[in-house]
C-alpha cells in the first residue's frame, strides 16, 4: 500500500479567484493554465497498521498544525472512497525552494491525490483524480494533466473537473518565473477570495468577461497564436488583481519591484521583444514568451537589480507514478 506519484506546477493564465462552494471546492468561473515542467512535487504515500496517525513530512521538514490536518482532511476523503480505515505517511519534495513563494499546492496536493489513491488500491482516471485533487487545492486539479488545461465550473462536484484542451508539445512558449519577493502574504489565498467575493464591488464586473477571455485562449492554444493567449492572460491577471485591491482589507500582492518588471515588459514588447506577464497571490511574477526570445528575456531580467531568482519552464506533462519512493 505504498506508491510514488510526481506532479507539475502550473501557471493560470485565466485565474481562478472564488468559490462558489467552499467545501466541495467549486470555482466561480472556469479557468485556464499551463502546466510547467520546470517546478514540481514528489511524495510518497504508504498506508500501514503500524501507524497511529498520519505523519506527514514536507521537504524533510515534520508537520503539525493546520498543513497537516490539510494533508489528513485529503487522505480522508480518499480512505472514504477506497473504504481503508489506515493511517498513512506521506513524504513530499519540491524540486524548487519553497521559500521563494512560488505556487506549490497545484503540485503537491496533484502528486499527494495520485500517490494516495494508488497507495489505496483505487484504479481512477484522470477525471475522477481531478475531482479529488480539486478538494485538496483548486488549483491542483489542472496539475493532473499536462500541457494546457481547462478546470471547469460547474455547480455540482461530480461536474466540476480538469479537461486538457492541448497537450505540452501542441504549442512551445516559455513561463519565466521572476522571483521578486519571499515576504509571506498576510492573508492566505483561500481567506482572500474569500473576501473578494463578499466584500470586492468590481468582483461580479470580472464574472461578467472572463467567459469571453476564456473562450478567446481557449481557440487561441488550439490555433497556436501565441499573441492571443498572452494579451488576454495579462488583461485577466490585471482583472483579477483589481478585485483583489478592492477587496477590503485590500489585497495589494504587487511590491515596486512587481511594477519595476511590467514597465520592463512593456517597453521589450514596443521593442518588438514579445512578452507577457501574470501574477498570482504575492508578488513574484511569470513572463510568458515564445522560445526564441527566452535567453534574451532572461538575460535581461537578470540584469534589473535586485531580482532574486529566475526559473524557465516549458509546457510540461501530466502527473505520474513513477517508482522510486522516497522511504
Ligand atoms: C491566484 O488553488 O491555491 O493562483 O482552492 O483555496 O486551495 P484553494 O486555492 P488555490 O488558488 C489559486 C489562485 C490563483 C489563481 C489560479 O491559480 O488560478
Amino acid at each position: 500500500m505504498k506508491s510514488t506519484a510526481i506532479a507539475n506546477s502550473n501557471t493560470a493564465m485565466i485565474k481562478y479567484w472564488g468559490k462558489y462552494d467552499e467545501k466541495l471546492i467549486l470555482p466561480m468561473n472556469s479557468n485556464i493554465s499551463m502546466t510547467v515542467d520546470s517546478q514540481n512535487t514528489t511524495t510518497t504515500v504508504e498506508f500501514s497498521k503500524e501507524l497511529k496517525e498520519d505523519a506527514v513530512l514536507i521537504n524533510g521538514k515534520e508537520q503539525d498544525g493546520k498543513p497537516r490536518e490539510r494533508v489528513s482532511r485529503h487522505l480522508d476523503l480518499i480512505r472514504n472512497i477506497a473504504k481503508i480505515d489506515l493511517k498513512a505517511k506521506v513524504m513530499s519534495e519540491n524540486n524548487f525552494p519553497t521559500a521563494v513563494g512560488l505556487a506549490s499546492s497545484a503540485s503537491g496536493f496533484a502528486a499527494l491525490t495520485l500517490a494516495a489513491c494508488s497507495a489505496a488500491g483505487l484504479e481512477l482516471d484522470k477525471k475522477q483524480l481531478s475531482i479529488i485533487s480539486r478538494q485538496g487545492s483548486g488549483s491542483s486539479c489542472r496539475s493532473i494533466y499536462g500541457g494546457y488545461v481547462e478546470w471547469m465550473k460547474s455547480e455540482k462536484s461530480e461536474d466540476s473537473y480538469a479537461v486538457q484542451i492541448a497537450d505540452e508539445n501542441h504549442l512551445d512558449i516559455r513561463d519565466i518565473a521572476v522571483v521578486i519577493s519571499t515576504r509571506k502574504r498576510k492573508i492566505p489565498t483561500r481567506e482572500g477570495m474569500r473576501l473578494s467575493m463578499s466584500t470586492s464591488p468590481l468582483y461580479n464586473a470580472r464574472l461578467k468577461v472572463v467567459d469571453e477571455s476564456l473562450k478567446k485562449v481557449r481557440e487561441a492554444i488550439k490555433n497556436k497564436d501565441f499573441t492571443t493567449i498572452g494579451k488576454t492572460a495579462e488583461a485577466d491577471c490585471l482583472m483579477m488583481h483589481a478585485v483583489a485591491m478592492t477587496t477590503d482589507p485590500a489585497l495589494i500582492y504587487w511590491e515596486p519591484k512587481t511594477l519595476e518588471v511590467m514597465e520592463k515588459v512593456y517597453q521589450w514588447r514596443d521593442e518588438g521583444l514579445e512578452c507577457y506577464f501574470t501574477i498570482d497571490t504575492g508578488a513574484n511574477m511569470h513572463i510568458f514568451c515564445l522560445p526564441g526570445s527566452a535567453d534574451e528575456i532572461v538575460k535581461r531580467v537578470k540584469e534589473i537589480p535586485g531580482i532574486m531568482d529566475v526559473f524557465v519552464s516549458k509546457p510540461g506533462g501530466e502527473a505520474k507514478l513513477i517508482n522510486n519512493h522516497l522511504f
